[in-house]
Formats: structure tokens, C-alpha cells, sequence
């Protein structure tokens, strides 16, 4: 693969508002598999040592969510001319020799293309990438004369006695300028045009003005460089990438059944011999390793599945752990902090938050463990409660090894039920019951002679 050359830095256009997405989120945080547009922008950017966000449009939002990444503010979307000029007003970015510039709307792009992209834009002042799709209405065209691009007309400003012929060549949204060009050419860019916006393709007629070396390249599948600006094109883009991410799985030995249902973030990591059946969705950095089962309907997120455990259908994880050959499900829920060691199990509605559940202790029907430690071997019986939470403050349960908690039992923490220990059903448990010892809290049963009707 081309290196990526050190002193070229890459800007991500991301300022817009995304009107014809009519929603009130910044298009680039649209999510497409579990993550925002623009995560899928900037993994295609990790070859580059420099990379930078132009913002604008909610950028508390991108911001918040891209904490470790560099920004520049557009305060007004005045066009992606305009925009440009804001990254290069960056005495950092000035200071690069080249520019690679992707638009953010451009989710289906690989490192692959970009790199190939910046392989032939060597030695040219001003490049940019072509695609020919089906329905170019909504690109910029591509006009050649004797060959040559000569210019990029937005779809609404052409007009082909002005511009003339059009052959179905059009402007992808990714470009490559040498800094000193951009800075050169950008105050002749003006916003006299039907959108009145300061546009960056108008960079190449100045540039062909200039007899500047322009190039239009072809490099990579039409289909990855589409842009998405409606509904319609982002569901489009997600399945697209969905069917991607399900080949590479089958490459790599998974087993998927209903493979068109399986919905897998571009980050999560399958190992071969898993077996996932859709429908299913699996995101963020979720890891399965080998011979891990996940059943249909359920939805993983940021969770780490070990090999051998088997999740049932219905079961919804997020940040969780799940040790070797440990059972969850079907219909459990496991918050961010729970973990079940190896051959632990988890049953039927049952919800675990910040709690560890040791080798081989389950907790099978209707329970919640918050903030709980529960020994190795220990039995929790349906409808335990931790009772976590006074209103004000969060408390701990701690269970020992091999304990048996009978079923509805409330433990109200902070409280410690030691190993071995017994509770007694229906009870509530407010004091330590040490090891070994039998806890039982409830009202002793009396039976009365009912009156005569
Ligand atoms: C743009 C190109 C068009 C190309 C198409 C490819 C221009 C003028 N047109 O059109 O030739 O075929 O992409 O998909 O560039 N943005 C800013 N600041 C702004 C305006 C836009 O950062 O002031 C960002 C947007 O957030 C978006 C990107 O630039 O990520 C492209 O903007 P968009 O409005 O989608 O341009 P298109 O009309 O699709
Ligand atoms: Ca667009």
C-alpha cells in the first residue's frame, strides 16, 4: 500500500448542518452500524499522522464525542470553500505542503481508496476523486475539454450551453492540494452561484486558469465514495457497510446464520468459529472469541465475550464481560461493569450492573445485582434484589463462595452475606449474615381460623 506522505495533513469537512437530512443532529453524527458517520470518516484516516475536523454546525456534539481529536471552527457554514479557508487561517495546517480534504459525508470510504487517491496525486498542484454512479443528480460535474478536467460545476449551476457536455463524471468530495495553491487560489473563490456559497470546487477552474498541473483520479468503487445527504442514502450507506463487514466475518471463519439480518459495527472483532444468527446487532469494540454462540435478537454493545459463552436470544449487553463457557439469557440485561466469570450463568430476566458474578455462580430468574461482588459457586435465587440505591447514594453487597440467597430476597446495602451462608426465602436483609450462619428476616407465618361467612 502507498505510504501516506508525512507532510501531508488530511481535514474532514464536517461543518455542515445537513438539511436534507431534516433532523436536528449534525449529519456527520448520523450513526451508520452504532457510531456517528464521521467515525467511519476518520478510521479511514488512521494511515495520517495529522488529522483535522472543520466543525461548526453543533460542534458542542462532535466536540463531546470526538474528544482526542483536533478541531477548527466554521462559526457560518459559508460553503466548503469557505470551509477550507477556516482550516488553513490554522497556522499548524498552513504549515503542511499538502492537504488531503474528505468530505465528512463520505462514510463508505476505506483507507485503501484514500491511500491509492494520495499514491496518484504525487507532484500534482490540485487533484480530486471521480466516481460515475447511476444517479449523479445531486454531484458535481466533471467537465473535460480535450480530455482534461477543466472545471466542477454543482449540479444546479450547470448549464450545458455555458459549460458544455456532461458524461456522467462527477466530483466525489475528496481532494488533494499542495497548501500553497489552496492559499494561492481561495480568495478568487467567490459565492456568486444559486446557492451563494463560497464553493471548494471552483479551486479547479482557477487552478486549470493557472495552468496548474489538475487531475481528476478514479480510485475506488463508485459505491464507497457516494455521498449521503438524505435518509434514504445514509440507510443505503449502512446496509452497504453492514454487507462489507458480514463478507470480511465469512472470510475470516465466523459462522453467521440469517447473514443479511447480523448487524456488526465496523470495530467490533469476531473470531472465526463464533456463531452469530441475525437478526442481531453487535457494536462499538465488542470482542467474540471462538466458539462463542450469540442467539437471534440481541443486542451487544462495547462487551467482551469470551470462548464458549453462549448468549440467548433476547439479550441486551452493554460493557460487559462474559467469562469462558458462561451462559446469559435469554432475555437478560447486562449493564456497563457486569461480569460473569467462567461457566457463570445468567438467566431470564435478570439485570447485572457493576457487578461480578464468580466461576460457576448463577442467577437464573428475575433478579437485579447493582454494585455486588458474588463469590465463586454462589446460588442467587429468583427474584434477589440488591437493593442498591437510598435515594442519595450508592451501596455495595458482597456474597461469599458457595452462599445460597432463597428466592425474593431484598439485600439492602451496604451488606454481606458470607461463604456458605444461607438466606431464607422472602427475606430482607439489613445486617451482615457471616459465614456459614443462616439469615432469615421475615414475619414468622401464623394460620388462623378464617371467620364464618
Ligand atoms: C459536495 C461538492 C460536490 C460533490 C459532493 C460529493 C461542493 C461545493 N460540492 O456537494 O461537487 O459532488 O460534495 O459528495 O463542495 N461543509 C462544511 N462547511 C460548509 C458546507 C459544507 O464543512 O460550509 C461540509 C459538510 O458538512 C459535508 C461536506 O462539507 O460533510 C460536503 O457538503 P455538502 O453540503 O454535503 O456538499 P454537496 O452538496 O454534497
Ligand atoms: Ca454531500
Amino acid at each position: 500500500m502507498p505510504r501516506i506522505p508525512d507532510n501531508c495533513a488530511a481535514i474532514v469537512l464536517a461543518a455542515g448542518k445537513g438539511t436534507r437530512m431534516h433532523s436536528a443532529k449534525p449529519k456527520v453524527m448520523q450513526e451508520i452500524l452504532g457510531e456517528p458517520m464521521l467515525s467511519h470518516v476518520l478510521r479511514a484516516l488512521e494511515g495520517f499522522s495529522s488529522v483535522w475536523i472543520v466543525a461548526g454546525h453543533g460542534m458542542p456534539e462532535l466536540l463531546a464525542a470526538f474528544p482526542e481529536n483536533n478541531f477548527v471552527e466554521q462559526a457560518r457554514q459559508l460553503g466548503t470553500g469557505h470551509a477550507l479557508a477556516c482550516a488553513l487561517a490554522n497556522p499548524q495546517i498552513a504549515a503542511y505542503d499538502s492537504l488531503l480534504i474528505v468530505n465528512g459525508d463520505a462514510p463508505l470510504v476505506t483507507a485503501a481508496e484514500l491511500e491509492a487517491f494520495v499514491g496518484q496525486c504525487s507532484g500534482a498542484d490540485l487533484a480530486f476523486a471521480v466516481i460515475m454512479p447511476q444517479d449523479c443528480a445531486q454531484y458535481g460535474r466533471v467537465i473535460r475539454r480535450e480530455g482534461k478536467p477543466v472545471a466542477i460545476v454543482e449540479a444546479r449551476d450547470y448549464d450545458q450551453r455555458r459549460h458544455g457536455d456532461f458524461a456522467g463524471e462527477v466530483n466525489a468530495g475528496i481532494y488533494f492540494i499542495r497548501a500553497e495553491t489552496a492559499k494561492m487560489l481561495l480568495p478568487a473563490v467567490n459565492n456568486d452561484n444559486k446557492s451563494g456559497e463560497y464553493y471548494l470546487t471552483d479551486l479547479v477552474a482557477l487552478a486549470v486558469g493557472r495552468s496548474l498541473d489538475v487531475r481528476a483520479v478514479f480510485c475506488g468503487k463508485d459505491e464507497n465514495l457516494l455521498g449521503v445527504n438524505t435518509p434514504r442514502e445514509l440507510s443505503n450507506a449502512e446496509e452497504i457497510l453492514r454487507g462489507r463487514i458480514v463478507d470480511k466475518l465469512f472470510e475470516k471463519g465466523a459462522l453467521a446464520h440469517a447473514p443479511q439480518l447480523v448487524r456488526c459495527g465496523a470495530a467490533a472483532q469476531i473470531a472465526p468459529g463464533a456463531e452469530i444468527t441475525g437478526p442481531c446487532e453487535i457494536y462499538g469494540a465488542t470482542v467474540i472469541g471462538s466458539g462463542a454462540r450469540i442467539h437471534s435478537h440481541c443486542v451487544i454493545r462495547d462487551s467482551v465475550i469470551a470462548e464458549g459463552a453462549e448468549i440467548r436470544s433476547f439479550s441486551h449487553l452493554q460493557g460487559a464481560r462474559v467469562g469462558p463457557n458462561a451462559l446469559v439469557g435469554p432475555y437478560a440485561r447486562l449493564r456497563p461493569g457486569a461480569t460473569l466469570e467462567e461457566n457463570a450463568h445468567v438467566g431470564n430476566f435478570v439485570e447485572l450492573k457493576k457487578a461480578v458474578l464468580g466461576v460457576g455462580a448463577k442467577a437464573n430468574h428475575l433478579t437485579y445485582l447493582g454494585d455486588a461482588e458474588i463469590g465463586a459457586g454462589a446460588n442467587i435465587g429468583a427474584g434477589t434484589i440488591t437493593c442498591n440505591y437510598d435515594g442519595k447514594n450508592k451501596f455495595n453487597t458482597v456474597i461469599g463462595k458457595k452462599a445460597f440467597i432463597g428466592s425474593n430476597t431484598a439485600l439492602v446495602a451496604p451488606v454481606r452475606v458470607g461463604a456458605n451462608a444461607l438466606v431464607g426465602a422472602g427475606s430482607v436483609i439489613t445486617h451482615d449474615v457471616p459465614d456459614e450462619e443462616m439469615g432469615i428476616a421475615r414475619a414468622r407465618q401464623k394460620n388462623l381460623r378464617r371467620k364464618p361467612k
